[in-house]
């Protein structure tokens, strides 16, 4: 694997492979790498020639509060993993190479990011949308690979990609979980292990959840209780339990369309999100 700093030989890398006739994918990551990422790269690998991973904590889509400065850093470790993953390019740009000096551009993706993550993080998905719009001009691919995890991320993305003509194909990649079910994430780390344990309601919760509303349980009532199990198994608080529309993320969804459950809260301080497909009514 090559790991590539500048953006002259990023761009010849890529330009070389594209001329070979290579079909080339992009996984985007912050780095503080994990199987969650990894199922990536082996998702990359099986719809294109070369895989390129780009590593880059992006100041843009933290708020003044959030963990940026002690976002995990760890940029050995990660370039051993995706190099025994079979990525081609490590693509691991510096604050100027993404945001020179005078840099003044926004991408806003209107609806999608405004409500759940959009609303308990003002400006969160301005900065994901700008940083991959940058990243998909700078490697130009065939495809790109995100995790459902980050399942409103997925669905701001696809809307830009739309919106904006970007001529990339984008792979929604099934969330990857420990073997009780917590979804594998970056932020895991920061848990204590007695936090950890408890932080397991949250998948269970979604699970109740979604397995109730697509039963045809009462909606509001299953998300309320939904939040009250999360904090009775000591989560601090709670930004969101929501059932919204798939596509569109408006609230209250047709129960014939495909529904997603979507989930915030916080344990110890740390941030969890998680998120599962509801399964559509039978319309008979
Ligand atoms: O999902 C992430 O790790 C980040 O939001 C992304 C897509 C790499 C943009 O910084």
């Amino acid at each position: 694997m090559q790991t590539i700093r500048q953006i002259v030989p990023l761009r010849e890398t890529v330009a070389s492979y594209r001329a070979a006739g290579a079909r080339i994918a992009l996984v985007p990551t912050m780095g503080a790498l994990h199987a969650g990422h990894i199922a990536l790269i082996e998702q990359a690998k099986l719809v294109a020639d070369k895989v390129v991973a780009s590593i880059f904590v992006n100041p843009k889509q933290f708020g003044a509060n959030e963990d940026l400065g002690r976002y995990p850093r760890r940029e050995s470790a990660d370039a051993r993993m995706l190099a025994e993953a079979g990525c081609a390019v490590l693509w691991l740009p510096g604050v100027e190479d993404i945001y020179p000096d005078g840099f003044a551009t926004t991408v806003s993706v209107a609806r999608v990011s405004e409500p759940l993550d959009g609303a308990a993080r003002p400006g969160h998905f301005d900065g994901v949308a700008t940083v991959v719009a940058k990243l998909f001009n700078q490697i130009r691919p065939d495809v790109a690979l995100f995790g459902e995890k980050d399942f409103q991320q997925l669905v701001v993305i696809r809307q830009m990609v739309a919106d904006l003509d970007f001529a990339i194909e984008i792979v929604g990649v099934p969330t990857q979980r420990d073997d009780d079910g917590l979804a594998l994430s970056s932020r895991n780390a920061y848990l204590a292990p007695e936090d950890r344990a408890r932080a397991v309601a949250l998948p269970r919760a979604l699970g109740v959840a979604a397995r109730l509303i697509g039963q045809g349980g009462d909606v509001a009532q299953t998300l309320a209780s939904a939040r009250e199990t999360l904090l009775s198994a000591g989560f601090d608080s709670v930004d969101y339990v929501e059932l919204v529309d798939a596509e569109t993320l408006m609230p209250l969804p047709e129960p014939t369309r495909p529904r997603r459950l979507l989930a915030a809260a916080r344990i110890a301080g740390t941030r969890l999100i998680d998120n599962i497909a509801v399964a559509a009514a039978d319309p008979g």
